[in-house]
């Protein structure tokens, strides 16, 4: 597992980010553009974390799958769904995505984007094999450069990835690629890109200059 940060095993063991709820704009996103069809649709997270987005896709019936680098994660999602112990997988999506046939969708929340440039445009070819012809990926959560926190942590030979943060957002976690709107289109050249919106949170209280500046993306591999 060459591109994956190894700083998410740890933050799991520490009961970091342990997200219980859906997130909204995977809900938004994928109603709006995707929506599950039943027990036919073929659904894949990548990052599957600590399954957030699990009940959600379970109350369509799909065929759920997952992959994360996190062998901790992975034990803690087999333990409380046992029904995907063969779909939910310890792996590194840069690498391969192992699993047989290809997906309608495909999902990523905040996964791709902790990784640098050369290994995103990896694991987006292998998102591309993995959709079917006119299936979808619905990305939400890809950090923007105008993150408050582009300027923060250490700089890599990557001008879009830093790393090493100790404070704030992604403290303990790794690396982190911001993109403005030009390099997000480079990396989805291949895609027919439906839907790029940039959301952007001015912190007003604490009035601290904190923006929590992100994209979410919605891409179909051309029919
Ligand atoms: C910000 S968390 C998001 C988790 C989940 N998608 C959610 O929204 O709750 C990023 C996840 O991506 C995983 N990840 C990052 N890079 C990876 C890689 N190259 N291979 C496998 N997993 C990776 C991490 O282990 C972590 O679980």
């Amino acid at each position: 597992m060459k591109n994956f940060s190894p700083e998410w095993n740890q933050c799991y063991k520490d009961d970091g980010q342990m997200i219980r709820w859906p997130w909204s704009d995977i809900i938004s996103y994928v109603m709006r553009h995707a929506r599950p069809q039943g027990s036919e649709t073929r659904v894949l997270e990548i990052g599957i974390g600590s399954g957030a987005n699990i009940s959600f896709f379970a109350s369509f019936g799909v065929q759920l799958y997952g992959i994360d680098g996190s062998e901790h994660i992975i034990s803690y999602l087999h333990e409380k769904h046992p029904e995907y112990r063969e779909t939910i997988v310890q792996g590194d999506f840069t690498e391969a995505i192992p699993f047989e046939g290809q997906f309608d969708l495909i999902i990523d929340r905040a996964s791709l984007t902790h990784n640098p440039t050369p290994a995103i445009r990896k694991g987006l070819s292998l998102v591309f094999d993995k959709l079917k012809p006119g299936g979808t990926y619905v990305g939400v959560d890809w950090f923007s450069t105008n993150h408050s926190e582009y300027q923060n942590g250490i700089p890599t030979d990557d001008p879009y990835t830093r790393r090493g943060y100790e404070e704030g957002t992604y403290a303990g976690l790794g690396m982190v690629h911001f993109s403005d709107k030009n390099h997000l289109l480079s990396l989805f050249e291949n895609f027919k890109v439906l839907v790029v919106d940039q959301k952007i949170y001015e912190r007003a209280v604490p009035d601290n200059g904190y923006v929590n500046a992100v994209w979410n993306i919605v891409a179909r591999k051309p029919a």
